[in-house]
């Protein structure tokens, strides 16, 4: 992580942020404190593919060129090799690996879809998005809670799991949600 967060320093604002968000959301879905603590771990991690990235395409403002786009496209494979070789367990390189599928098959790397895609992958990928949209980037202004809350259940079915969507708004209504994501 240290390492990820010297040479990117969004990422490694992002993986924060989306663990917590990611834990607030299991921890209202009752899910055990095994697949809690993988799930937290496995969100800090799931980017860390990019530290085989070039630097300037993840600062890079403006649009990615095709090349570019499909370079960071490898990044859940590049992060899935590393954490494998750490011998790390295989459900927190799944998390890298396939935190970028989308349900209605059309993600990457592999393209999966519906329940082919791990269910903390699944769960993963929303509180991912989440941040992805509210967080503070240099190249775009940040949805507003309500937009990004409208935009995620505009994508059930499509890019999200509808079930875990439905939960996923209950957790957004929650006052407490906002409050415990760490400002950047
Ligand atoms: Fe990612």
């Amino acid at each position: 992580m240290d390492e990820l967060g010297r040479k990117d320093h969004i990422t490694f604002n992002h993986s924060s942020r989306v663990a917590k968000i990611a834990m607030f959301f299991a921890k209202e879905l009752g899910l055990s404190k095994k697949e809690r603590q993988m799930l937290e771990v496995g969100a800090l991690l799931h980017d860390i593919g990019k530290i085989k990235i070039d630097g300037a395409i993840l600062k890079k403002s403006g649009k990615l060129t095709k090349e570019e786009f499909d370079e960071v496209k490898k990044h859940p494979l590049y992060g899935f090799e590393i954490l494998e070789n750490w011998g790390i367990s295989k459900v927190i390189s799944q998390l890298a690996l396939y935190h970028h599928e989308r349900w209605d098959g059309n993600g990457y790397p592999y393209g999966l879809a519906g329940e082919e895609i791990p269910f903390l992958s699944r769960l993963l990928s929303l509180a991912d998005t989440l941040e992805a949209m509210t967080g503070i980037r240099p190249y775009r202004k940040p949805f507003t809670w309500k937009e990004a809350y409208i935009e995620i259940d505009n994508n059930a079915g499509t890019q999200f799991d509808p079930q875990l969507v439905k939960e996923f708004l209950k957790c957004m209504e929650k006052k407490e949600l906002l409050s415990i994501i760490p400002s950047l």
